[in-house]
Protein backbone atom coordinates (compact mmCIF):
# COMPACT_ATOMS: atom_id res chain seq x y z
CA UNK A 1 0.00 0.00 0.00
CA UNK A 2 3.18 2.26 0.14
CA UNK A 3 3.61 2.43 -2.88
CA UNK A 4 0.15 3.34 -3.97
CA UNK A 5 0.01 6.32 -1.34
CA UNK A 6 2.89 7.59 -3.31
CA UNK A 7 1.75 7.21 -6.43
CA UNK A 8 -0.97 9.00 -5.41
CA UNK A 9 0.63 11.48 -3.38
CA UNK A 10 3.09 12.47 -6.95
CA UNK A 11 -0.20 13.00 -8.93
CA UNK A 12 -1.53 15.06 -5.88
CA UNK A 13 1.88 17.33 -5.82
CA UNK A 14 1.98 17.20 -9.73
CA UNK A 15 -1.48 18.64 -9.86
CA UNK A 16 -0.09 21.44 -7.46
CA UNK A 17 -2.89 20.38 -4.55
CA UNK A 18 -0.40 18.94 -1.73
CA UNK A 19 3.01 19.94 -2.38
CA UNK A 20 4.81 19.09 0.12
CA UNK A 21 2.58 17.17 2.36
CA UNK A 22 3.78 13.47 3.44
CA UNK A 23 0.84 11.44 2.73
CA UNK A 24 2.17 8.81 4.95
CA UNK A 25 2.01 10.99 8.02
CA UNK A 26 -1.82 10.45 7.99
CA UNK A 27 -1.59 7.44 9.87
CA UNK A 28 -0.41 8.66 13.04
CA UNK A 29 -0.85 12.52 12.56
CA UNK A 30 -4.46 12.25 10.32
CA UNK A 31 -3.67 15.66 8.81
CA UNK A 32 -6.03 15.01 5.15
CA UNK A 33 -5.56 17.77 3.14
CA UNK A 34 -5.47 15.16 0.08
CA UNK A 35 -9.91 15.32 -0.36
CA UNK A 36 -10.72 18.12 2.00
CA UNK A 37 -14.16 18.08 0.14
CA UNK A 38 -14.89 14.43 1.20
CA UNK A 39 -13.51 14.93 5.06
CA UNK A 40 -15.50 18.13 5.73
CA UNK A 41 -13.82 20.09 8.57
CA UNK A 42 -16.10 23.06 9.95
CA UNK A 43 -14.76 26.24 10.02
CA UNK A 44 -14.93 28.43 12.97
CA UNK A 45 -18.16 30.30 13.04
CA UNK A 46 -18.80 34.06 13.15
CA UNK A 47 -21.99 35.33 14.93
CA UNK A 48 -23.57 32.48 14.98
CA UNK A 49 -27.53 33.40 15.71
CA UNK A 50 -29.26 30.98 17.72
CA UNK A 51 -32.58 29.73 16.45
CA UNK A 52 -35.59 29.78 18.97
CA UNK A 53 -35.33 26.01 20.46
CA UNK A 54 -38.97 26.55 21.29
CA UNK A 55 -40.00 27.06 17.72
CA UNK A 56 -41.98 24.57 16.20
CA UNK A 57 -40.82 23.38 12.99
CA UNK A 58 -42.00 20.97 10.09
CA UNK A 59 -41.24 19.86 6.62
CA UNK A 60 -43.21 19.26 3.58
CA UNK A 61 -45.15 16.37 3.63
CA UNK A 62 -45.13 15.46 7.00
CA UNK A 63 -48.13 15.63 9.45
CA UNK A 64 -45.52 15.64 12.08
CA UNK A 65 -44.01 18.87 14.21
CA UNK A 66 -42.03 19.55 16.80
CA UNK A 67 -40.31 22.58 18.98
CA UNK A 68 -36.56 22.74 17.43
CA UNK A 69 -34.92 21.84 20.82
CA UNK A 70 -35.98 17.79 19.52
CA UNK A 71 -34.08 18.16 16.19
CA UNK A 72 -30.90 17.42 17.64
CA UNK A 73 -31.86 14.54 20.28
CA UNK A 74 -29.43 11.45 19.46
CA UNK A 75 -31.38 9.14 21.65
CA UNK A 76 -34.90 9.96 19.86
CA UNK A 77 -34.18 11.90 16.43
CA UNK A 78 -37.29 13.11 14.38
CA UNK A 79 -39.09 10.78 12.68
CA UNK A 80 -41.14 13.33 9.68
CA UNK A 81 -42.54 10.37 7.33
CA UNK A 82 -43.04 7.46 9.64
CA UNK A 83 -45.24 5.63 6.99
CA UNK A 84 -42.45 5.79 4.49
CA UNK A 85 -40.14 3.22 6.27
CA UNK A 86 -40.81 0.33 8.62
CA UNK A 87 -41.31 0.74 12.02
CA UNK A 88 -37.61 1.33 13.56
CA UNK A 89 -35.78 -1.48 15.99
CA UNK A 90 -35.15 0.00 18.66
CA UNK A 91 -31.19 0.60 18.33
CA UNK A 92 -32.38 2.33 15.25
CA UNK A 93 -35.07 5.21 16.86
CA UNK A 94 -33.59 5.78 20.07
CA UNK A 95 -30.04 3.05 20.68
CA UNK A 96 -28.62 0.44 22.32
CA UNK A 97 -26.42 0.20 24.98
CA UNK A 98 -23.62 2.28 26.67
CA UNK A 99 -22.15 4.09 23.85
CA UNK A 100 -24.55 2.97 20.71
CA UNK A 101 -26.02 5.57 19.84
CA UNK A 102 -29.30 5.70 18.04
CA UNK A 103 -28.08 4.77 14.01
CA UNK A 104 -31.60 6.96 13.07
CA UNK A 105 -29.77 10.29 14.46
CA UNK A 106 -26.91 10.12 11.63
CA UNK A 107 -28.51 7.53 8.92
CA UNK A 108 -31.64 8.81 9.62
CA UNK A 109 -34.95 6.55 9.73
CA UNK A 110 -35.01 5.19 6.20
CA UNK A 111 -31.22 4.82 6.32
CA UNK A 112 -30.58 7.27 2.89
CA UNK A 113 -27.81 8.72 4.77
CA UNK A 114 -25.96 12.11 4.36
CA UNK A 115 -22.97 13.06 2.69
CA UNK A 116 -20.90 13.55 5.96
CA UNK A 117 -22.17 9.69 6.98
CA UNK A 118 -23.17 6.93 4.57
CA UNK A 119 -26.73 5.70 2.70
CA UNK A 120 -27.16 1.89 4.63
CA UNK A 121 -30.40 1.43 3.14
CA UNK A 122 -30.63 -1.30 0.92
CA UNK A 123 -26.84 -2.60 1.36
CA UNK A 124 -26.69 -6.26 1.94
CA UNK A 125 -27.51 -7.76 5.41
CA UNK A 126 -24.19 -9.65 5.40
CA UNK A 127 -21.92 -6.44 4.50
CA UNK A 128 -24.06 -4.53 6.91
CA UNK A 129 -23.09 -6.94 9.63
CA UNK A 130 -19.19 -7.36 8.64
CA UNK A 131 -19.00 -3.89 8.69
CA UNK A 132 -20.16 -3.54 12.10
CA UNK A 133 -17.83 -6.69 12.96
CA UNK A 134 -14.91 -4.51 11.22
CA UNK A 135 -15.31 -1.93 13.24
CA UNK A 136 -15.79 -4.25 16.91
CA UNK A 137 -12.15 -5.25 15.84
CA UNK A 138 -10.40 -2.00 14.89
CA UNK A 139 -10.25 -2.19 11.03
CA UNK A 140 -12.34 0.57 9.69
CA UNK A 141 -10.26 3.77 10.36
CA UNK A 142 -10.91 7.21 9.11
CA UNK A 143 -8.65 8.94 6.74
CA UNK A 144 -9.51 12.22 8.81
CA UNK A 145 -9.61 11.56 12.11
CA UNK A 146 -10.76 15.29 13.59
CA UNK A 147 -14.08 15.15 10.79
CA UNK A 148 -16.33 14.60 13.94
CA UNK A 149 -19.13 12.02 12.18
CA UNK A 150 -16.30 9.52 10.73
CA UNK A 151 -14.60 9.19 14.12
CA UNK A 152 -17.80 9.11 15.90
CA UNK A 153 -19.10 5.92 13.81
CA UNK A 154 -15.80 4.23 14.94
CA UNK A 155 -16.40 4.89 18.79
CA UNK A 156 -20.26 3.62 18.26
CA UNK A 157 -19.07 0.65 15.56
CA UNK A 158 -16.71 -0.37 19.08
CA UNK A 159 -19.61 -0.11 21.27
CA UNK A 160 -21.89 -1.79 19.25
CA UNK A 161 -22.78 -5.68 19.85
CA UNK A 162 -23.33 -8.18 17.59
CA UNK A 163 -27.08 -8.73 18.26
CA UNK A 164 -27.48 -5.35 17.98
CA UNK A 165 -25.97 -5.12 14.63
CA UNK A 166 -27.64 -7.58 13.18
CA UNK A 167 -30.83 -6.16 14.43
CA UNK A 168 -29.91 -2.94 12.43
CA UNK A 169 -28.60 -4.47 9.67
CA UNK A 170 -31.86 -6.53 8.92
CA UNK A 171 -33.92 -3.35 9.04
CA UNK A 172 -31.56 -1.14 6.46
CA UNK A 173 -31.21 -4.15 4.53
CA UNK A 174 -35.01 -4.36 3.95
CA UNK A 175 -35.44 -0.60 2.76
CA UNK A 176 -34.77 0.11 -0.97
CA UNK A 177 -32.10 3.30 -1.02
CA UNK A 178 -33.95 6.04 -3.18
CA UNK A 179 -32.76 8.75 -5.52
CA UNK A 180 -31.26 10.68 -3.63
CA UNK A 181 -28.11 12.58 -5.49
CA UNK A 182 -28.83 14.71 -8.29
CA UNK A 183 -25.35 15.19 -10.38
CA UNK A 184 -24.72 18.03 -12.05
CA UNK A 185 -21.71 18.78 -14.29
CA UNK A 186 -20.04 21.84 -14.23
CA UNK A 187 -16.72 24.44 -14.68
CA UNK A 188 -18.20 26.64 -11.82
CA UNK A 189 -19.98 26.01 -8.66
CA UNK A 190 -21.51 28.22 -5.94
CA UNK A 191 -19.22 29.29 -3.31
CA UNK A 192 -19.10 26.85 -0.35
CA UNK A 193 -18.28 27.25 3.34
CA UNK A 194 -17.83 24.14 5.74
CA UNK A 195 -20.62 23.87 8.13
CA UNK A 196 -22.23 20.84 9.92
CA UNK A 197 -19.68 18.62 8.36
CA UNK A 198 -20.84 19.71 5.09
CA UNK A 199 -20.60 21.79 2.18
CA UNK A 200 -23.63 24.83 2.59
CA UNK A 201 -23.90 27.03 -0.17
CA UNK A 202 -22.87 30.74 0.56
CA UNK A 203 -25.75 33.35 -0.05
CA UNK A 204 -24.83 35.57 -3.09
CA UNK A 205 -20.91 34.16 -2.55
CA UNK A 206 -20.97 33.79 -6.32
CA UNK A 207 -19.34 31.26 -8.27
CA UNK A 208 -15.68 29.32 -8.43
CA UNK A 209 -13.96 27.20 -10.28
CA UNK A 210 -14.80 23.33 -9.15
CA UNK A 211 -11.25 21.83 -10.14
CA UNK A 212 -10.40 18.69 -9.39
CA UNK A 213 -13.56 18.19 -6.79
CA UNK A 214 -17.14 17.37 -5.89
CA UNK A 215 -19.26 19.68 -3.88
CA UNK A 216 -21.89 17.71 -2.51
CA UNK A 217 -24.70 19.79 -0.66
CA UNK A 218 -28.18 20.10 0.33
CA UNK A 219 -31.23 20.42 -1.91
CA UNK A 220 -32.27 22.23 0.81
CA UNK A 221 -29.87 23.20 3.51
CA UNK A 222 -33.03 24.17 6.07
CA UNK A 223 -34.45 20.50 5.90
CA UNK A 224 -31.70 18.64 5.76
CA UNK A 225 -30.81 20.62 8.82
CA UNK A 226 -34.18 19.48 10.18
CA UNK A 227 -32.92 15.88 9.65
CA UNK A 228 -35.72 15.71 6.82
CA UNK A 229 -35.09 12.09 5.17
CA UNK A 230 -37.09 12.98 2.04
CA UNK A 231 -34.76 16.17 1.52
CA UNK A 232 -31.34 14.71 -1.10
CA UNK A 233 -28.54 16.44 -1.95
CA UNK A 234 -27.04 17.92 -5.29
CA UNK A 235 -23.15 16.73 -6.59
CA UNK A 236 -21.86 19.11 -8.46
CA UNK A 237 -18.51 17.44 -10.64
CA UNK A 238 -16.25 18.55 -12.88
CA UNK A 239 -17.54 18.75 -16.54
CA UNK A 240 -17.20 15.14 -18.74
CA UNK A 241 -16.62 13.21 -15.05
CA UNK A 242 -19.30 10.99 -15.55
CA UNK A 243 -17.93 9.75 -18.68
CA UNK A 244 -14.36 9.54 -17.92
CA UNK A 245 -15.68 7.48 -14.49
CA UNK A 246 -17.94 5.52 -17.03
CA UNK A 247 -14.86 4.36 -18.34
CA UNK A 248 -13.19 3.04 -15.21
CA UNK A 249 -16.01 1.41 -13.84
CA UNK A 250 -16.23 -0.56 -16.77
CA UNK A 251 -13.36 -1.53 -18.42
CA UNK A 252 -10.63 -0.28 -15.47
CA UNK A 253 -9.78 2.38 -17.07
CA UNK A 254 -5.41 3.03 -17.26
CA UNK A 255 -5.56 1.89 -13.30
CA UNK A 256 -7.82 -0.11 -12.35
CA UNK A 257 -9.93 -3.04 -12.73
CA UNK A 258 -13.52 -2.75 -14.04
CA UNK A 259 -15.65 -2.65 -10.75
CA UNK A 260 -19.39 -4.40 -12.17
CA UNK A 261 -17.55 -7.92 -12.21
CA UNK A 262 -18.00 -7.45 -8.67
CA UNK A 263 -20.52 -4.44 -7.47
CA UNK A 264 -22.73 -6.02 -10.05
CA UNK A 265 -23.57 -4.53 -14.02
CA UNK A 266 -25.39 -1.69 -12.99
CA UNK A 267 -23.33 -1.21 -9.26
CA UNK A 268 -26.81 -2.11 -7.06
CA UNK A 269 -24.46 -4.57 -5.48
CA UNK A 270 -23.98 -7.83 -5.79
CA UNK A 271 -24.25 -10.69 -3.34
CA UNK A 272 -22.87 -9.74 -0.25
CA UNK A 273 -20.86 -6.69 -2.37
CA UNK A 274 -22.16 -3.72 -1.50
CA UNK A 275 -23.65 -1.16 -4.18
CA UNK A 276 -22.91 1.80 -5.02
CA UNK A 277 -25.16 3.62 -7.45
CA UNK A 278 -26.76 6.53 -6.09
CA UNK A 279 -25.11 7.03 -3.08
CA UNK A 280 -23.24 10.16 -2.10
CA UNK A 281 -20.11 10.53 -4.14
CA UNK A 282 -18.46 12.15 -1.01
CA UNK A 283 -18.46 9.17 1.32
CA UNK A 284 -17.49 6.86 -1.79
CA UNK A 285 -14.86 8.92 -2.07
CA UNK A 286 -13.53 8.75 1.31
CA UNK A 287 -14.21 4.83 0.73
CA UNK A 288 -11.40 4.88 -1.88
CA UNK A 289 -8.80 6.62 0.15
CA UNK A 290 -9.56 4.93 2.82
CA UNK A 291 -9.30 1.98 1.46
CA UNK A 292 -6.08 2.82 -0.64
CA UNK A 293 -4.30 3.65 2.17
CA UNK A 294 -4.99 0.35 4.21
CA UNK A 295 -6.65 2.58 6.97
CA UNK A 296 -9.85 0.56 6.11
CA UNK A 297 -8.49 -2.76 6.48
CA UNK A 298 -11.35 -4.73 6.88
CA UNK A 299 -11.93 -9.02 6.27
CA UNK A 300 -13.08 -8.01 3.10
CA UNK A 301 -11.02 -4.90 1.67
CA UNK A 302 -7.77 -7.00 0.58
CA UNK A 303 -11.12 -7.61 -2.67
CA UNK A 304 -10.84 -3.79 -3.42
CA UNK A 305 -6.98 -4.02 -3.70
CA UNK A 306 -6.69 -4.17 -7.30
CA UNK A 307 -9.08 -1.62 -8.01
CA UNK A 308 -7.56 1.01 -6.03
CA UNK A 309 -3.99 0.67 -5.79
CA UNK A 310 -3.01 2.93 -8.31
CA UNK A 311 -6.18 5.88 -8.19
CA UNK A 312 -5.27 9.31 -8.87
CA UNK A 313 -7.07 11.98 -7.04
CA UNK A 314 -8.64 12.64 -10.59
CA UNK A 315 -9.77 8.91 -11.03
CA UNK A 316 -11.25 9.10 -7.19
CA UNK A 317 -13.59 12.24 -8.57
CA UNK A 318 -14.16 10.92 -12.09
CA UNK A 319 -15.39 7.29 -10.62
CA UNK A 320 -17.78 8.87 -7.54
CA UNK A 321 -19.51 10.73 -10.30
CA UNK A 322 -20.18 8.53 -11.97
CA UNK A 323 -21.64 5.86 -9.36
CA UNK A 324 -23.75 9.00 -7.98
CA UNK A 325 -24.89 9.72 -11.70
CA UNK A 326 -26.51 5.90 -11.50
CA UNK A 327 -30.16 4.71 -10.76
CA UNK A 328 -30.47 3.25 -7.10
C1 LIG B 1 -23.04 10.00 14.95
C2 LIG B 1 -23.50 9.60 13.65
C3 LIG B 1 -23.70 8.11 13.42
C4 LIG B 1 -24.50 7.24 14.09
C5 LIG B 1 -25.37 7.53 15.30
C6 LIG B 1 -24.36 5.97 13.43
N1 LIG B 1 -23.52 6.08 12.37
FE1 LIG B 1 -23.06 4.63 11.04
N2 LIG B 1 -21.83 5.90 10.03
C7 LIG B 1 -21.60 7.20 10.40
C8 LIG B 1 -20.60 7.76 9.53
C9 LIG B 1 -20.04 9.15 9.63
C10 LIG B 1 -20.28 6.76 8.60
C11 LIG B 1 -19.29 6.89 7.43
C12 LIG B 1 -17.88 6.66 7.91
C13 LIG B 1 -16.88 7.07 6.85
O1 LIG B 1 -17.09 8.05 6.16
O2 LIG B 1 -15.86 6.38 6.76
C14 LIG B 1 -21.07 5.61 8.94
C15 LIG B 1 -21.05 4.42 8.23
C16 LIG B 1 -21.81 3.31 8.58
C17 LIG B 1 -21.82 2.08 7.83
C18 LIG B 1 -21.00 1.77 6.60
C19 LIG B 1 -21.84 1.82 5.36
C20 LIG B 1 -21.10 1.25 4.20
O3 LIG B 1 -21.59 1.41 3.08
O4 LIG B 1 -20.04 0.63 4.39
C21 LIG B 1 -22.66 1.23 8.50
C22 LIG B 1 -22.99 -0.20 8.11
C23 LIG B 1 -23.17 1.94 9.63
N3 LIG B 1 -22.65 3.20 9.66
C24 LIG B 1 -24.05 1.40 10.54
C25 LIG B 1 -24.52 2.06 11.67
C26 LIG B 1 -25.37 1.44 12.66
C27 LIG B 1 -25.85 0.02 12.61
C28 LIG B 1 -25.62 2.39 13.60
C29 LIG B 1 -26.43 2.26 14.87
C30 LIG B 1 -25.99 1.23 15.78
C31 LIG B 1 -24.91 3.60 13.18
N4 LIG B 1 -24.26 3.35 12.02
C32 LIG B 1 -24.96 4.80 13.87
C33 LIG B 1 -22.20 7.90 11.43
C34 LIG B 1 -23.08 7.37 12.34
C1 LIG C 1 -12.88 -8.32 -6.71
C2 LIG C 1 -14.13 -7.73 -6.37
C3 LIG C 1 -14.22 -6.19 -6.42
C4 LIG C 1 -13.88 -5.37 -7.46
C5 LIG C 1 -13.30 -5.72 -8.80
C6 LIG C 1 -14.22 -4.02 -7.01
N1 LIG C 1 -14.74 -4.06 -5.76
FE1 LIG C 1 -15.29 -2.46 -4.65
N2 LIG C 1 -15.68 -3.66 -3.06
C7 LIG C 1 -15.58 -5.03 -3.07
C8 LIG C 1 -15.84 -5.53 -1.74
C9 LIG C 1 -15.83 -6.98 -1.31
C10 LIG C 1 -16.07 -4.39 -0.93
C11 LIG C 1 -16.29 -4.37 0.59
C12 LIG C 1 -14.91 -4.10 1.20
C13 LIG C 1 -14.87 -4.16 2.69
O1 LIG C 1 -15.75 -4.80 3.29
O2 LIG C 1 -13.96 -3.54 3.27
C14 LIG C 1 -15.99 -3.24 -1.79
C15 LIG C 1 -16.18 -1.94 -1.37
C16 LIG C 1 -16.16 -0.84 -2.20
C17 LIG C 1 -16.44 0.50 -1.79
C18 LIG C 1 -16.92 0.94 -0.41
C19 LIG C 1 -18.43 0.85 -0.42
C20 LIG C 1 -19.08 1.27 0.86
O3 LIG C 1 -20.32 1.27 0.90
O4 LIG C 1 -18.38 1.56 1.82
C21 LIG C 1 -16.31 1.30 -2.89
C22 LIG C 1 -16.50 2.79 -2.95
C23 LIG C 1 -15.91 0.44 -3.96
N3 LIG C 1 -15.84 -0.86 -3.53
C24 LIG C 1 -15.68 0.89 -5.25
C25 LIG C 1 -15.19 0.09 -6.27
C26 LIG C 1 -14.80 0.60 -7.56
C27 LIG C 1 -14.94 2.03 -7.98
C28 LIG C 1 -14.31 -0.46 -8.26
C29 LIG C 1 -13.73 -0.46 -9.66
C30 LIG C 1 -12.77 0.59 -9.96
C31 LIG C 1 -14.42 -1.62 -7.42
N4 LIG C 1 -14.96 -1.26 -6.22
C32 LIG C 1 -14.02 -2.89 -7.78
C33 LIG C 1 -15.26 -5.82 -4.14
C34 LIG C 1 -14.77 -5.37 -5.35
Amino acid sequence: MRQSIRVLAAALAAAGFVAGVDLRAQDTEGANRVLPWAYVLNEPVENADTPDPDEIVTVPGSSVSMPRSAININDGPPDWHPDAHPPMPEVVARGGGEGVVACGYCHLPNGQGKPENAGVAGQPYEYIVQQMTDWRNGLRRPGEPRMGPPAFMERIGLATTDAEARVAAEYFSSIDFKPWVRVVETDAVPKTRFAGWIHEVIEGGGLEPIGTRVVETPEDLTRTKLRDDASGFIAYVPSGAVGRGRRIVLTGGDNSVACTTCHGPDLRGLGPVPALAGRSPSYMARQLYDLQTGLRDGAWSDLMDAAVENLTLEDIVNIVAYTASLEP
